[in-house]
């Protein structure tokens, strides 16, 4: 499995110029408040070439005449981590278990031997720790020639080259999102199961969380757990208000394992059975989102896969009287937008919001074997005055995570249930 980063490393060094040095910082605690951190989260691009789940560490890339030496810079192991927090791993320990060329303490860099270093990657983020771990050693004698970062040549946003290589999931990769993908699964099944009228959004939330923790995961994001006019508030997490019959609730919650984000959102009726405004609204978007699911092949982009979304959508619409006029003039005069204003989908990996690129050389991405993204229509339905009430408070999003092969797409959440027989049979018996 460490090989597996040992491979990134491997990967980026091809893509680094000669005589350069790439500095990744790990993340640092960050304060919640007065002495308290929040629950410590890796950054996604030190993890990606590491494999290092600890904070307040720093990877250091150096190619020197087309050699490649990975060293990693941590802190000695000291009572006062060993009393607080726990020991901190030893360097002889970090070298063999993550494989790299060389680990230094912070007080031993006059150990690096930087030399002839005209390129600098660094995340530019990271800017400040940059300069200040820069002339930390710059100032050891055994440094003094590795010019200060001014004279240095050429600076590049490392997270860029790191992203892009992050575009494409490797098999141990796509066993990590669909291991989050399954948790995630069977989470939203029990909450189908036990959704009921007169629990509170934050029941239904308690018992996903707990479910994924029992099962080694971490939340991706804050769960949108939304009943009824809540789920037209597309970023709701207050998750407070009280579940009644006649509405729907929507779930956008999913697992995150090893770092590993899935994504996954069902829309359900709190009394197990749709009623038949709430059916035409949701079936549109289930048919938007299967129609956006086939096109997902090699050569497509995420463009077109919102494309073909908002047409099936627009035509929904209108056969439901929401809009009116014809297709081609709602798609170009984006009337839709009342309804639907956000994208299909994004790319999905270790962020929830996976950053690799969408454009590269001036051309929308397009899809190639190892890529995962969500596809996830939604309409969302105010109580505006123009609208036909018995619309009014429906809100409905569908969302998988799809896997782009040479072949069929592969949804990796495909068996959480989104027909509306599905549904109602496993909330008609589900809990038996
Ligand atoms: N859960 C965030 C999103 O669906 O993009
Ligand atoms: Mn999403
Ligand atoms: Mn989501």
């Amino acid at each position: 499995m460490i090989n597996e980063f040992v491979k990134r490393r491997k990967k980026l060094f091809t893509q680094l110029s000669d005589n350069s040095i790439s500095v990744i910082f790990s993340e640092n605690d960050k304060y919640r408040n007065n002495d308290v951190t929040f629950k410590f989260r890796q950054s996604s691009n030190f993890f990606y070439l590491t494999g290092i789940n600890d904070q307040s560490i720093v990877l250091i890339l150096i190619k020197e005449n087309n050699k490649c030496c990975s060293v990693l810079i941590c802190n000695r192991p000291n009572d006062k981590d060993r009393i607080w927090t726990g020991q901190i791993p030893s360097k002889t320990s970090y070298k063999s278990k993550y494989k790299l060329d060389k680990v230094i303490y912070f007080d031993q860099l006059d150990k690096l031997n930087i030399n002839c270093i005209n390129n600098l990657y660094f995340e530019f983020k990271d800017k400040e720790r940059l300069e200040e771990l820069l002339s930390s050693i710059h100032q050891t004698s055994s440094n003094r020639y590795f010019v200060n970062t001014n004279y240095l040549s050429s600076r590049f946003n490392l997270s860029n080259l790191i992203f892009k290589l992050r575009l494409i999931k490797s098999k141990h990769e796509i066993q990590e999102i669909s291991k989050a993908a399954l948790i995630s699964t069977q989470a939203h099944i029990n909450l189908m199961k036990t959704c009921k009228a007169g629990l509170k959004e934050y029941e239904i939330e308690s018992d996903f969380i707990r479910f994924c923790m029992n099962n080694r995961c971490e939340q991706a994001y804050p769960a949108i757990v939304a009943a009824g006019k809540n789920g037209t508030v597309l970023h709701y997490t207050k998750n407070n208000s009280l579940l009644k019959n006649n509405n729907l609730l929507l779930v956008d919650a999913a697992a995150e394992y090893n770092n590993y984000a899935s994504d996954i959102t069902r829309t359900i009726p709190i009394s197990g059975k749709f009623n038949d405004y709430q059916k035409t609204i949701y079936n549109i978007v289930l048919n938007a989102q299967e129609t956006a699911i086939k096109s997902c092949r090699v050569g497509k982009t995420l463009l077109k896969i919102h494309d073909i979304a908002v047409r099936v959508i627009v035509k929904g619409l209108l056969e439901a009287k929401l809009l009116t006029g014809t297709i081609e003039n709602n798609i170009k005069n984006q009337k839709y937008k009342k309804f639907y204003m956000h994208n299909t989908g994004h790319w999905l990996g270790l962020d929830v919001h996976d950053p690799c690129p969408y454009i590269l050389n001036n051309k929308p991405v397009r899809f190639k074997a190892g890529m995962v993204f969500t596809v996830e229509p939604g309409i969302y339905i105010s109580n505006n005055q123009s609208i036909n009430k018995n619309y009014h408070n429906i809100a409905v999003r569908i969302e998988d995570d799809v896997l782009i092969t040479n072949g069929e797409p592969v949804v990796l959440s495909r068996n959480v249930p989104k027909s509306i027989k599905d549904i109602e049979s496993l909330m008609a018996h589900g809990g038996k």
